[in-house]
């Protein structure tokens, strides 16, 4: 396990992500329903999710595939596995554990139907490795599927508030190949990295859909908040200015966002792929 993966995952951006879970879950909800529909969990099969985060996909398969079936969710961060662990007891699952552990390296012990992302597999710091080490938790004949982002040019949501971001503090270059949201966006490389780690017969198919920026229910000044609060581009303008700086960027935000507030929610244009694979 690297201790920077760890560190942002059991520190800051893992409390960043439990402190906003309603909304981050609620945000991603439309792609996750497409990403579940194409998983069709069924009953009996032993399930293996990378990056279980805040345990609502963990909860949802659990029951899918109770009352033989099993979940095991891996996560990197103590405080999401915890958090995990509480949730599904609290819903009465009784077929899900939890580990604590790196995705890339860790050996959970028997080999499994099939395994799951939500957008938990990104952030590895060897790719190959840890797709090659996945690909060993599934037994011949099981599948993987997962989602990742599309590239930053078709989901807005990520643009306006980064342009905005960048009027008033200077935001540092995204590595294209290191650990990130966009790190998986070109179905290419997607498809010869799974491929060189072990995986057959892979498929990148693009959802499109709304994203609902600040969850559900959000206004302007809400979501507007949940920029600067919950997401990494919130950071640099915090760190950078004070007070007035922030609200000068939040004043901005919100005008930006408020077309998009249609129908009870902030609306805008996402994308991402659904990635199938064969062990
Ligand atoms: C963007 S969040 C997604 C959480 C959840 N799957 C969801 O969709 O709500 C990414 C998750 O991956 C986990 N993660 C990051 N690197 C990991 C690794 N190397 N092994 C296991 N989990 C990892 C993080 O701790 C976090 O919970």
């Amino acid at each position: 396990m690297t201790d920077q993966a760890v560190e942002d995952w059991n520190g800051e951006v893992g409390e960043r992500w439990l402190k906003n879970l309603d909304a981050f879950e609620s945000m991603i909800s439309p792609v996750n329903a497409a990403l579940m529909k194409a998983a069709a969990f069924k009953p009996g099969e032993r399930v293996v999710e990378v990056g279980c985060g805040g345990g609502k996909n963990a909860v949802e398969i659990a029951r899918a595939v109770a009352p033989s079936g099993e979940y095991l969710g891996v996560d990197i961060s103590e405080l999401l596995v915890e958090h995990c662990r509480k949730r599904a007891a609290e819903a009465g699952v009784e077929n899900a554990s939890f580990l604590c552990a790196d995705a890339g390296t860790a050996k959970p012990d028997a080999p499994r139907e099939r395994a799951f992302s939500s957008f938990g597999v990104m952030f590895f710091e060897n790719p190959e490795k840890a797709f090659g080490n996945i690909r060993g938790w599934v037994k011949p004949g099981g599948d993987f599927v997962f989602s990742c982002w599309a590239p930053p040019e078709m989901n807005p949501w990520i643009g306006i508030v980064g342009a905005i971001a960048g009027k008033y503090v200077e935001m540092l270059e995204r590595d294209p190949d290191g650990p990130g949201p966009f790190r998986m966006a070109d179905p290419d490389a997607t498809k010869a990295l799974l491929e060189s780690a072990g995986w057959k017969d892979v498929e990148c198919t693009l959802w499109r859909g709304e994203q609902l920026v600040g969850g559900e229910g959000a206004t302007p000044e809400s979501a507007a908040g949940f920029v600067l609060e919950a997401l990494a581009i919130g950071e640099p303008v915090k760190e950078a200015g004070g007070p007035e700086l922030v609200e000068k960027a939040r004043a901005d935000i919100v005008e930006a966002l408020k077309p998009f507030h249609k129908d009870g929610s902030i609306r805008m244009d996402a994308a991402s792929w659904i990635v199938t694979a064969k062990a």
